[in-house]
């Protein structure tokens, strides 16, 4: 019997891979959400006999891809994707979305815009009014990082947010180095007033790889309960 969260995380996976068909090139997310969606397209292909390739946006993910009897293939060997259906950290009203809980959001971000849609798969709980209470991860390049960092909180200081702290994400005692080879900032805001602009100049940082905001690269949500009820807005 499933907890009325991985409920919820459940039915929402389920029904986003309705919205596989036969012959697609799928991006596949990362966490305990994306967690569930493999599994039941691993089910669902076995089932149905669906020829579909699967682009996995981290090395966990495309172990347990593999584990399922996915067919996997690089983002190189598919190039662009028909849809990709990962998890969120947070989603606003406008489908903007905070990503990299997980650590993944490099991968995430290339081979979402990558793809025609991209479909987010939440329990209710991270829908919010404006984003920003979950910590904003951003990759960072290794080299002087702690450079890096204070560049961020200049830059945060002008901006309309309210908190400017951040923090290196850790994993026990030593720094966390993500799938690519890089660590993680992760900014602790409140509240993010402006996203686009966010999104944009915190990009322009040198030693900043990618930071987890995702401004217009989301076309459908899909909400799972605790009561089984799954809820779609596009
Ligand atoms: C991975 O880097 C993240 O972007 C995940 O998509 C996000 O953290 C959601 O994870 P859960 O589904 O485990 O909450």
């Amino acid at each position: 019997e499933l907890s009325p969260i991985d409920k919820a995380k459940f039915v929402a996976a389920k029904k986003a891979v309705e919205f596989v068909e036969d012959g697609m090139r799928v991006g596949l997310g990362t966490g305990s959400t994306a967690a569930w969606m493999v599994r039941c397209l691993g089910e669902v292909v076995r089932e149905e006999g669906l020829r579909i390739r699967a682009v996995p946006t981290s090395a966990r993910t495309a172990a347990l891809a593999r584990d399922v009897g996915l067919d996997v293939i690089s983002l190189d060997e598919a190039r662009w994707l028909d849809l990709t259906i990962d998890g969120a950290d947070e989603v606003d009203h406008e489908f903007n979305l905070i990503k990299g809980g997980g650590a993944a959001l490099l991968q995430e971000k290339i081979v979402a815009t990558a793809s025609d849609r991209m479909v987010v798969i939440t329990d209710a709980s991270k829908e919010v009014e404006t984003l920003g209470a979950f910590p904003l991860p951003l990759e960072v390049i290794p080299f002087g990082w702690q450079t890096t960092k204070a560049l961020v909180e200049e830059m945060l200081d002008s901006l309309d947010v309210m908190g400017r702290t951040t923090s290196l994400r850790m994993n026990g005692a030593a720094p966390l180095f993500t799938d690519e080879g890089n660590h993680i900032l992760d900014l602790h805001l409140n509240r993010i007033g402006n996203v686009r602009q966010l999104a944009m100049v915190l990009n322009q940082i040198p030693g900043v790889v990618e930071n987890g905001l995702f401004v217009d690269i989301c076309d459908t949500v899909v909400v799972g309960y605790g009561d089984g009820r799954v809820q779609l807005r596009d």
